[in-house]
């Protein structure tokens, strides 16, 4: 295959060269390589120079562009593995000059691969959707599980029937639709792994564009397990108006929406609030400067919004809110501080520009819009 260098990073590597009149480039080669991803990675490189790691599987590696990196630019010591042998004599090209402590490559199917040893930290970067692959990883995963999804049409309720067989979970494609994709991955992860007397703890998440990404802890002990499964429930959504409830818990109960009476629609299972350590976003942004990275501006902004975001498991488009209750909106700045000035708290989300999160009720943020 015809190869071309890149750089991400400070990490140079080979990928195959790739169609670029094709409608999806990063498919056309025989090693799978998208660009666009690289803030992914980016974000990944970041979170590990910032956490401490022994071991770390690529579990899914294409041009083994992730290791690669972890490797290079986090000094960890990686394994690459990728079941296609294409990609693999691909990954051995890119790791010379790399020493076998440095990197190891294998080729497998990465859930016999998982089965049969474990890492500290496991990253899972799959085609699509990686429902298949976290039960391996429930048990392989030390420390520290990574997992990217492409499939938010199925996460977030727009193929309603590949969510719920994927993620056991029903979403719902409301105004909300990135947030509640990235909580129905979360609260499928959760179920994956508290079959182990294991629990997660969300470090690092976010959606973006065609992707969402988890950076987890994985615990020990049944008390872990309990207190993540005490953090996976259901929003409840009136289908008349822009009331939501948050309800804990396995089972879905009924709620009737306390502005209009209609009977309002369940979502889930999923990942109820906290979805990042806000320490360690804090002191990863501190820490951005000094670690050269191609889309740092993007991090920096991510980091930013994702520094101060609401825990309530939903958000608000506040220009959709202003056209239902026919007004024209003030700027965001103005109504947030509306919000916190009425003494409720208030943030901007990342997962949409004209997002708000408030713990206010939504006559005061009427008021305030
Ligand atoms: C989206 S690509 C990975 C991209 C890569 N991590 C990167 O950052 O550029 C998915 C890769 O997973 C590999 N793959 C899919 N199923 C696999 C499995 N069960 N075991 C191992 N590799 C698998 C494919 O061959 C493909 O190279
Ligand atoms: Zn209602």
């Amino acid at each position: 295959m015809g190869l071309v260098e890149v750089r991400e990073g400070t990490t140079h590597f080979f990928v195959p060269e790739q169609d670029a009149d094709s409608s999806f480039p990063p498919g056309t080669g025989a090693v799978f390589y998208n660009r666009r991803m690289e803030l992914n990675r980016d974000a990944t490189v970041l979170f590990l120079r910032h956490t401490d790691v022994s071991s770390y599987l690529d579990a899914m590696g294409a041009s083994g562009a992730r290791g690669l990196r972890v490797a290079n630019e986090c000094g960890i010591p990686v394994t690459i593995n990728d079941y296609n042998p294409d990609a693999v004599d691909l990954i051995e090209r890119n790791a010379t000059g790399f020493t076998e402590e440095d990197i190891t490559v294998t080729q497998a199917d990465c859930r016999v691969l998982m089965g049969g040893r474990r890492f500290d930290a496991i990253d899972l970067d799959p085609f699509g959707t990686p429902a298949p692959f976290v039960d391996g990883a429930a048990t392989s995963a030390k420390r520290y599980l990574f997992v990217t999804a492409t499939d938010t049409a199925p996460l977030c309720g727009a193929h309603l029937k590949a969510g719920m067989r994927r993620y056991g979970a029903r979403p719902l494609n409301t105004e909300y639709h990135s947030e509640v994709g990235l909580r129905v991955l979360l609260g499928f992860v959760a179920r994956e792994v508290v079959k182990y007397d294991r629990g997660i703890e969300p470090l690092f998440c976010f959606a973006r564009e065609h992707f969402v990404r988890l950076h987890l802890r994985v615990t020990r002990g049944a008390g872990r397990a309990d207190k993540t499964v005490a953090r996976i429930g259901y929003i409840h959504q009136c289908p008349a108006c822009p009331e939501r409830l948050e309800e804990p818990g396995i089972v879905a109960g009924c709620h009737i929406c306390p502005r209009c009476g209609k009977r309002m629609t369940p979502t889930g299972p999923l990942w109820l609030g906290q979805v990042n350590d806000r320490d360690l976003i804090h002191t990863m942004a501190a820490g951005l400067p000094s670690v050269p990275l191609g889309t740092s501006g993007a991090i920096e902004r991510l980091l930013a919004i994702l520094g101060e975001e609401l825990d309530t498991s939903t958000f608000y488009n506040y220009h959709r809110l202003a056209k239902l209750w026919h007004t024209s909106p003030r700027g965001m700045d103005d109504v947030l501080a509306c919000l916190k000035e009425g003494g409720y708290e208030a943030s901007r989300t990342h997962y949409d520009g004209r997002g708000l999160k408030t713990t206010a009720p939504l006559d005061v943020l009427r008021e305030c819009i």
